[in-house]
């Protein structure tokens, strides 16, 4: 018989490429996480905005264990209705005419890539392949997605950097002008509020101008709404808070399954022309399985009621939270972010604060810029809040009186 892994060896057959908390986790319910000793926390992080309806969301387990009776796996070698079904329904709330479906987010960017490539040589420009991100972005772990966002933690030491992938510097506009006149560029990728970068929201008039000008150079624009979509900022998706922002193609994921894997590249039949039988694929992407939750989790999500949620919520935690930033200004220095997708700037490590609310049975998200975030479950509610900034506010004390003692 297999004796239990004790705490020092259960990490030894795991690569170790995360810096994992001390906590193993072992139920959820709705806002609530439970470890293995049965201490309860406030999740505020909810897989990394993938939770997005809470853990173990009614609807999603009925819907789950129904589909598990019928069909998990075909291939999409055959016409799979669920995934006509959730398509056109993205297709209905969007921009997009078409849908590819993947597991996971740095597919759906993968896919996004290519289809915006494909584009320029399907109009008979080849020559079009220069993709443009940003500073500060976070678009996954494949070769492209590194290369994308060109976060150096991440693409060093993994031999010679793609070409044809460059960063632009947030805010740079000149720089962006010259990006999208260059006659050789593809696409502009960019997440409408960075989530990794540190809860970071494209201005709104950036958003927009951005837009204007790829369409006056024939340049795609790509949005990964990977993060910051699926209701996460009080909209289905971010950037339809910009009138006349729509991308040509867009990534999602994460709560699009609310928990379980599922991504989509969604495009415009224009952007997608290039797309066409044999040029890319999956396995997995699609599966019946994956189909009845993600619709499931867009049809709650979707609903009126859900995104007001976000919306007064998301009002109630800035201001709450700002009144903390002003209490704490040794702790906290900016907030900021768009709906529940909250960055809080900190003075102390943000792992070292992560530790000291995880404390205190509150669990928030690192982010860049020393930033913690805070991505709770979209049906959290008011007093749910009040709970995490009152747990936050004795955060803050535990800081500030281990600061005085040093
Ligand atoms: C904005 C953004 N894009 C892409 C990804 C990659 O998604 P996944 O981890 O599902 O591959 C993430 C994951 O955190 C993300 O936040």
């Amino acid at each position: 018989m297999t004796s239990q892994p004790s705490a020092a060896t259960a990490n030894d057959h795991i690569m170790g490429v995360y810096n994992r908390a001390p906590l193993a986790v072992a139920r959820g319910e709705g806002v609530r996480l439970w470890d293995d000793k049965g201490e309860a926390y406030l999740d505020c992080v909810a897989g990394i905005a993938t939770n997005g309806l809470g853990h173990c969301h009614p609807r999603l387990v009925q819907t789950l264990k129904e589909q598990s009776e019928k069909l998990w796996h075909v291939s999409n070698i055959f016409r799979i209705p669920g995934q006509e079904e959730l398509a056109e329904r993205l297709c209905a709330e969007t921009f997009a005419d078409v849908v590819f479906f993947t597991n996971s987010g740095t597919e759906a960017i993968e896919c996004a890539l290519k289809t915006a490539r494909k584009y320029h040589t399907a109009n008979g420009n080849p020559e079009r392949v220069e993709i443009y991100g940003f500073d500060g972005s976070f678009h996954g772990r494949s070769y492209a997605a590194i290369n994308a966002a060109g976060n150096p933690n991440y693409v060093e030491g993994f031999g010679p950097r793609l070409p044809n992938y460059s960063q632009l510097k947030w805010g740079d506009h000149e720089a962006i002008k010259a990006a999208i006149a260059n006659p050789t560029t593809a696409a502009i990728i960019v997440e409408p509020v960075q989530g990794e970068g540190g809860a970071r929201a494209m201005p709104e008039q950036c958003l927009r101008g951005l837009r204007d000008l790829t369409r006056e150079h024939g340049v795609l624009v790509i949005f990964d709404e990977v993060q910051c979509g699926m209701g996460r900022t009080g909209r289905l998706f971010a950037h339809q808070w910009v009138e006349d922002a729509a991308p040509d193609i867009m990534a999602v994921a994460k709560a699009l399954g609310g928990g379980f894997p599922i991504g989509a590249c969604l495009a415009s039949a224009e952007a997608a022309k290039g797309m066409t039988v044999g040029v890319h694929g999956s396995t997995f992407g699609g599966n019946p399985l994956a189909m009845a939750v993600g619709l499931a989790a867009l049809d709650e999500i979707a609903k009126p009621e859900t995104l007001e949620n976000v919306r007064e919520v998301a009002g109630y935690f800035v201001q709450q939270l700002s009144g903390l930033a002003d209490r704490y200004p040794d702790v906290i220095t900016e907030i900021r972010g768009k709906g529940l997708l909250i960055g809080l700037k900190l003075v102390p490590n943000n792992r070292e604060f992560m530790a000291l609310a995880r404390d205190q049975k509150l669990l928030v998200a690192g982010g860049g810029d020393n930033m913690v975030r805070m991505l709770p479950s979209l049906l959290i509610t008011q007093e749910e809040a009040r709970e995490a900034v009152q747990k936050l506010e004795a955060t803050c004390e535990v800081v500030r009186a281990k600061a005085a003692s040093a």
